[in-house]
């Protein structure tokens, strides 16, 4: 399955060796948590840092805005050369147009949900849409245990895609471990992030590798 390594879980005095790890993993893409301590309960990184990050990666970068007001960041998400924008349903007051904004800006366009938006509100919206990222923690930090509720809503998302045969795909956000990326599999997802369990495991090259095998 796709793999996107979280950087919020790295070793930030040491981001450009941490980079320089998924550059030359199986990872597909570089998951980048912004975060704006209204939105979420926490601050993680900004734009100064993601732009430097974005000068060495060499994966393609989905960028997860955990921000109030998401709109106002498209084009500086676009000058990264990002290839997945994440706005939050529970951010974006004008969705759609949000989401054909960031297609105009030349990006992929997804939607995150946060575990207590039932996954129904995408139903007119998910022809529009590249990818739902659902949150299978309640945003804001990393290292948090998985939410069971988050299977059977795999489970529906995939119900409600495969009914508008819309090529969307499916990535998880949280608490992902072998365990539980196995089970997230099995329900219908296509993408797991993962930010503890590979930036703190002893090998996390091979950890990267484990998930891309699944
Ligand atoms: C949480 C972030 C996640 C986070 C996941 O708000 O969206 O991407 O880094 O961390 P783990 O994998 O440790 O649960
Ligand atoms: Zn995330």
């Amino acid at each position: 399955m796709i793999v996107a390594p979280s950087l919020l879980a790295a070793d930030f005095l040491n981001l450009g060796r941490e980079v320089e790890m998924v550059n030359t993993s199986d990872a597909s893409w570089l998951h980048l948590d912004v975060m704006d301590g209204r939105f979420v309960p926490n601050i993680s990184f900004g734009f100064p840092v993601i732009e430097a990050v974005s000068r060495v990666a060499r994966k393609p970068l989905d960028v997860h805005l955990m921000v109030e007001q998401p709109e106002l960041w498209i084009d500086k998400v676009a000058a990264l050369g990002a290839e997945y924008m994440n706005v939050h349903f529970e951010a974006a007051r004008h969705l759609h147009r949000t989401v054909q904004a960031i297609r105009d800006a030349g990006m992929r366009p997804a939607v995150t949900l946060c575990p207590a938006t039932p996954v129904e509100v995408l139903r007119d919206i998910i022809n529009d849409v590249d990818m739902v990222l659902l949150m299978s923690v309640n945003p804001g930090f990393g290292g948090q245990r998985f939410i069971p509720a988050t299977i059977g809503r795999i489970e529906r998302l995939r119900h409600l895609i495969d009914e508008a045969t819309a090529p969307v795909l499916i990535e998880v956000d949280g608490g992902i471990n072998h365990e539980t990326a196995c089970a997230v599999l099995a329900a219908g997802a296509d993408a797991v992030v993962a930010g503890t369990g590979v930036f703190r495991a002893s090998d996390p090259r091979a950890e990267i590798a484990y998930y891309n095998s699944l």
